[in-house]
C-alpha cells in the first residue's frame, strides 16, 4: 500500500489541492458544455466540483448550482472566482464527503465529472444517490475517464475503468423511467501538466428521467 492510499479522502484531496495554486484549468468540462448546453436552466447539482469550473459555467448560463466537494481549499477557490465574476449568489458551495452526504431535494441536472479517486470512494453508491436526486424530466450526467491520463502517477492495478454501459448497469435503474441520451466514449484534446497536447477519452453517460415517475 502506498502512503496516499492510507490517507483519508479528506486529507488526500485537501493536500492534493494545496500542492499548487490551481489543480485544474478552471474551464468547464467539454462534455458538460455539450450535454447541458441545450438544456433549460434550473437547479443543478455538481458532485465532486473541485475548483468549480463546471459550477461556474452552469451559473453563468443561468443555473442555480449546488457544488459539493470534500476539499475546503478547492471550494474556496471556486467561491472566490464566482464572487469576482458576480456569480456568487447563484452557487452554494458545500463541503461534504459524498460517501455519506444526502442531496437535499431534486435537481434538473445532476452532474458528476471525473469522480475518481486513488483513495476510498464508494462511487457506485454515490452515483445511485445522484440518480435518485434527479427531478422528473431532469438529466443525470456522469463523465469518467475512459483511460487514465498518461501523466497519472497513481497505481492502476484495480478493476478497469467503467465504460458507460457499466456505469448504467451499476445504477440499477428501472429503464422504463429513464431514457439514454448519450452513452459514448468521446475523445478530446487535453493539455498535460507539462504542456503537451494529448488525446483523452471520456466515458460519457447522460440519462433523462421520465416526466412522471
Ligand atoms: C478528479 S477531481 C474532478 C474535479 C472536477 N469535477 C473536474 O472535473 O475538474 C475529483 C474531485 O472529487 C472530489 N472528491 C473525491 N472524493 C470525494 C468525496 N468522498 N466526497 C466529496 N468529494 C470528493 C475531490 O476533492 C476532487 O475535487
Amino acid at each position: 500500500m502506498t502512503d496516499h492510499e492510507q490517507q483519508s479522502p479528506a486529507s488526500f484531496w485537501e493536500s492534493r489541492y494545496r500542492e499548487s495554486d490551481r489543480a485544474w484549468s478552471g474551464r468547464a468540462n467539454a462534455a458538460l458544455e455539450r450535454e447541458a448546453g441545450g438544456l433549460t436552466p434550473g437547479r443543478a447539482l455538481d458532485l465532486g466540483s473541485g475548483e468549480g469550473g463546471d459550477a461556474l459555467w452552469l451559473a453563468y448560463h443561468g443555473w442555480s448550482v449546488t457544488a459539493v466537494d470534500i476539499s475546503p481549499t478547492a471550494l474556496e477557490r471556486g467561491r472566490l472566482t464566482a464572487d469576482s465574476a458576480d456569480l456568487g449568489d447563484r452557487i452554494s458551495w458545500i463541503e461534504a464527503d459524498l460517501a455519506t452526504w444526502i442531496p437535499d431535494g431534486e435537481f434538473d441536472l445532476v452532474s458528476a465529472h471525473f469522480l475518481h479517486s486513488p483513495v476510498e470512494l464508494p462511487r457506485e453508491a454515490i452515483l445511485r444517490r445522484a440518480a435518485s436526486a434527479v427531478a422528473p424530466s431532469g438529466v443525470l450526467l456522469i463523465v469518467g475517464h475512459g483511460a487514465f491520463p498518461p501523466w497519472s502517477t497513481h497505481r492502476h492495478d484495480g478493476p478497469p475503468l467503467p465504460v458507460p454501459d457499466d456505469v448504467l448497469a451499476s445504477l440499477g435503474l428501472s429503464m422504463s423511467d429513464w431514457t439514454v441520451v448519450t452513452s459514448a466514449m468521446v475523445d478530446r484534446d487535453a493539455v498535460s501538466p507539462s504542456g503537451e497536447t494529448v488525446v483523452m477519452t471520456d466515458a460519457v453517460l447522460a440519462l433523462r428521467r421520465a416526466v412522471s415517475v
